[in-house]
């Protein structure tokens, strides 16, 4: 076996399956799963990446109840985690009493970063830069008149001087407004175009060019409030309590990030976006001050009702990528109604807060087992071998008996197979 194929992107699909198939020992039936497609065919599939040899689905699920800036908003969430979509719509459902969720994103800024080596005079180097700032945005513009045409394009820069082992560099952030796209293809275009002239201001030499993930000028915040009559006040002193450890404890930071995270992640996906980029910049902001912190905040207002908060960067976009290529994406979008990136940013946290409320409510109250195993049960018994009416039998004894694990469910379904005989 050698993973080295010469050439496996000139080869079509077929010739693709047969080298894995030869490779990887799969069966006929394996190849014909693989050879399944949904609404992403073969071809547009293999024009977003290389090598493709099929398609992987996710579920779609809709998330309800959502009022967001005063809309009624149809979430739709692309994940494999039972759970999920029902604790976000519940909570959703709870915030209504109060309006829903407020959002605001700020304008969709990115950052682009040029990194500069081996310059002698760096504070010198620094201020040149600065004091020819127009031409260097000029250029970064040049290369994207379409953009600039809709409002946006590169609109400032800074200069910081950072230092590593000793050595000493100079880092220039370009900011430029994208827009309605994520920005990637845009930011990294320009950072490439004014490197030159940068080295040339600075007598440096440019290493890296690229956006950064980062994008504390792209914050989105969203609010919601609970009602102490609502979700009563064991509720609100629970979520209350749990998110005091997060506070003060990483290890629980991560975890009360990761349920947040279950929501952001699904809406991402759904509408064909790159959620490892929210992922990488949703926790360098929860340790932007140096200790890694939860994206949340709850307190109790005036009338003991609980108020929570989310705010971390978003980019998201609607145009480019798979936004425009995926099917499933593009309906995605068509079903949230959002018409700019930073409407889809302001769901996409109202979607966060939702689903951070809904965990820590149930987790410091009943907690999350009894409702996630009843869900669960139904992949146990499937992966015991249940098909058609079997699952849900095979699902719901497992479940009621609290023993939600393959070994039980193959007794069930042996045991329920036998009677049928
Ligand atoms: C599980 O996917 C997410 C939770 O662990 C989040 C949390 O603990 O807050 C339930």
């Amino acid at each position: 076996m050698t993973s080295s194929i010469s050439k496996f992107y000139e080869k079509n699909l077929d010739e693709r399956l047969k080298v894995v198939r030869e490779l990887a020992n799969l069966d006929l039936e394996e190849i014909s799963s693989l050879k399944k497609y949904a609404a992403l065919d073969f071809d547009t599939a293999n024009r977003m990446i290389e090598n493709v040899i099929g398609t992987t689905q996710l579920p779609v699920g809709i998330a309800t109840n959502f009022i967001i800036n005063g809309k009624e908003v149809l979430v739709p969430m692309a994940l494999e985690e039972p759970s999920v979509v029902a604790a976000a719509s519940k909570a959703a459902g709870n915030a209504r009493a109060s309006g829903g969720f407020q959002a605001k994103a700020d304008e969709p800024v990115m950052i682009g970063q040029i990194q500069l080596i081996n310059i002698k005079d760096l504070n010198l180097a620094a201020r040149s830069i600065n004091e020819k700032k127009k031409e260097i945005l000029d250029l970064a513009n040049s290369k994207d008149p379409t953009l600039v045409s809709f409002g946006g394009g590169a609109k400032d820069l800074e200069t910081r001087i950072l230092t590593h082992n000793g050595k000493q560099m100079l880092v220039v952030h370009l900011y430029v407004d994208v827009r309605d796209a994520m920005g990637a293809n845009a930011v990294n275009t320009m950072a490439e175009a004014i490197a030159p002239m940068l080295e040339e201001i600075s007598g440096g030499k440019v290493c890296l060019r690229i956006l950064s993930n980062l994008a504390t000028r792209r914050i989105v915040k969203a609010k919601a409030v609970w009602k102490k009559d609502e979700i009563g006040e064991d509720a609100v002193e629970g979520v209350l309590n749990a998110y005091s450890l997060a506070v003060i404890d990483p290890y629980r930071a991560a975890t009360h990030n990761k349920g947040i995270m279950n929501g952001i992640d699904a809406v991402v996906i759904a509408t064909g976006n790159d959620w490892r980029a929210v992922e990488a910049g949703a926790h360098a902001y929860a340790s932007i001050d140096g200790r890694y912190k939860p994206l949340t905040k709850y307190y109790k207002d005036r009338n003991g009702d609980l108020v929570g908060e989310i705010e971390l960067p978003m980019a998201v976009g609607l145009v480019g990528g798979a936004t425009k290529t995926h099917p499933i994406a593009k309906i995605a979008v068509k079903i949230l109604g959002v018409k700019t990136s930073k409407e889809l940013a302001e769901v996409i946290a109202a979607v966060g807060l939702a689903q951070n409320f809904a965990a820590l409510r149930a987790l410091s109250t009943e907690g999350i087992q009894k409702g996630h195993m009843k869900l669960h049960s139904r992949n146990i018994a499937v992966t015991a071998g249940a098909v058609d009416d079997e699952i849900e039998a095979v699902a719901k004894v497992i479940s009621d008996e609290s023993k939600v694990n393959v070994a039980r469910a193959k007794e069930v379904l042996e045991e329920l197979r036998a009677k049928k005989q």
